[in-house]
């Protein structure tokens, strides 16, 4: 196993085919979709149609009813899912949450300690090993369980609206965070999320469902992805309508629903 605290695994290629999910034979979603190893890619769209169950799809956490869900040609083992709410041991310090999953992961006790302060270093944690959950923020707290997840070196991280519950800077902090852990370990990222700028400001493809069934509407290429700044270009804005009026969130908007596709 690598050094937690250097790079890890590459990120690896996701390949969607024909998936479908249903719920008591009521399908929620349908998806073909091609996801490079290292790419970061945003799902949005309406509510209940479909986003979280594909990403437990991914995880193996729901048989698809039809299709596959590959990653690097095989079952979705090296994928790992970061929720809304954290799932940390509330009895368990920082450090212990994450020394909890390097002991899952078959890592050494002699060398748990290091690794987990390593890790909370890496998500901006240094000096909170020692504090409980209880005692830290909500924002600490996805930042704990972010460490926890990087510990279990996954090639794929499924993200549902992970920082959905956080206040605007807060949010802010952690999309940075995400930019900086991923620049590093370049794991590729399935992000949901309903705040289109988040998306903007995270992917490099920009995958809009449908209503449920979840089928793909359209995917808005990012061509700068991640550029500092770049919420202030005039294209921003301009991405941001697009999207806006594609899945009709607006009433004026959807009706101009004209621009585009790219
Ligand atoms: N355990 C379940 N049993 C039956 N139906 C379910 C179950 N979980 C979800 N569903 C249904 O499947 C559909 C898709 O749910 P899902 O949670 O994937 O939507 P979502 O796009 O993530 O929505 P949101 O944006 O509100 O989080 C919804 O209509 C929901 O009611
Ligand atoms: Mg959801």
């Amino acid at each position: 196993m690598a050094a937690q605290g250097g790079a890890m695994n590459a990120g690896a290629a996701v390949r969607m085919r024909g998936l479908r999910i249903a719920y008591d034979e009521i399908l929620t979603a349908e998806v073909d979709l091609d996801i490079a190893g290292g790419e970061i890619v945003v799902l949005l769209g309406p509510s209940g149609c479909g986003k979280s169950t594909i990403l437990r799809a991914m995880a193996g956490l729901l048989e698809p009813v039809g299709g596959t869900a590959e990653v690097d040609g095989g079952s979705g083992e090296q994928c790992a899912m970061v929720f809304q709410e954290d799932a940390l041991l509330p009895w368990r310090t920082a450090r212990k949450n994450v020394e909890f999953a390097l002991k899952l992961c078959g890592v050494r006790r002699g060398r748990r300690r290091a690794e987990a302060l390593a890790l909370l270093d890496q998500v901006g944690l240094d000096g909170f090993g020692d504090h409980l959950p209880g005692a830290l923020s909500g924002g600490m707290r996805q930042r704990v369980q972010l460490a926890r997840t990087l510990a279990t070196q996954p090639r794929v991280l499924l993200m549902d609206e992970p920082f959905g519950a956080l206040d605007a800077q807060t949010r802010a902090d952690m999309q940075r965070l995400l930019i900086s852990v991923w620049q590093r370990h370049r794991t590729t990222v399935l992000f949901v999320t309903h705040d289109v700028d988040e998306a903007l400001l995270l992917a490099d493809r920009i995958v809009l469902l449908t209503p449920r069934p979840a089928r793909i509407q359209r995917i808005v290429t990012i061509d700068n992805p991640r550029a500092p700044g770049a919420r202030f270009e005039p294209e921003f804005a301009r991405r941001r309508y697009e999207i806006l009026a594609a899945l009709g969130e607006d009433a004026e908007l959807g009706a101009a629903n004209t621009v585009e596709a790219s």
